[in-house]
């Protein structure tokens, strides 16, 4: 028996990837580089900075610091006009009833996701309180894959990780689960979730493990 469930957001409980695509893809336009959905789809779940170098890495010139920091706030602006128009509309199918099942079966529930803006879309969402603790993207060190998240939200959800179960849209969060020792659900294409320990194709088909 699992004693908590940490569920990631962009892509598992609304779909946001569309929002981040249209505000990337403006400034990649803006620099002349080149970027499509397909290059799209290898930023799911890689945190902002890490989603800007990986879309200059094709630019023909260098960016410095400050000009990295200006793109990524221009783009974030872009982003949050982008989201201010949200509501509980954009909840992907599922959503709610796994979260009131967790909730049914006495799991903690915790939020991990990367996003500087989760607080805002669960907000626009209106599922903030369905969460016992949400992992506040600004005090992590380290991005997924990097286990560091998903270990915080579990200590701050005071159970031990081999008691958790995390749920995942992206290569970068199941790899991220599963260095941090939990169960991990992956939601989308088996093919490209591999190491995930089941694959779903979204939260309808969710069953606490
Ligand atoms: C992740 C998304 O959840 O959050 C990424 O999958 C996004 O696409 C990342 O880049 C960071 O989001 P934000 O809102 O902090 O720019
Ligand atoms: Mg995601």
């Amino acid at each position: 028996r699992y004693a908590a469930v940490i569920f990631d957001l962009d892509g598992v409980i609304t779909d946001t990837a569309r929002y981040h695509y249209l505000a990337w893809k403006r400034l990649a336009d803006g620099e002349g580089v080149h970027f499509d959905e397909a290059a799209n789809e290898h930023l799911k779940g890689i945190d902002r900075m890490g989603s800007l170098e990986l879309i200059l890495a094709s630019a023909t010139r260098a960016y410095s610091d400050a000009e990295k920091l200006a793109l990524a706030t221009e783009k974030n602006e872009h982003y949050k006009e982008l989201i201010a128009t949200m509501s509980p509309a954009d909840l992907l199918p599922g959503a709610v009833a796994a979260l009131d099942t967790c909730r049914a079966a006495g799991l903690k529930i915790g939020l991990a996701s990367v996003s500087r803006n989760a607080f805002t879309v669960l907000d626009r969402l209106g599922i903030t309180d369905k969460f016992d603790y949400i992992v506040d993207a600004g005090t992590i060190a380290k991005g997924k894959p990097d286990p560091e998240i998903f270990l915080k939200a579990a200590r701050e959800l005071g159970v031990a990780p081999g008691d958790c179960f995390g749920v995942e849209d992206a290569v970068a969060g199941v790899a991220s689960i599963k260095s941090a020792g939990m169960y991990a659900i992956g939601v989308g294409d088996p093919a490209v979730l591999t190491e995930a320990d089941q694959v779903i194709p979204d939260l309808a088909a969710f069953r606490i493990p």
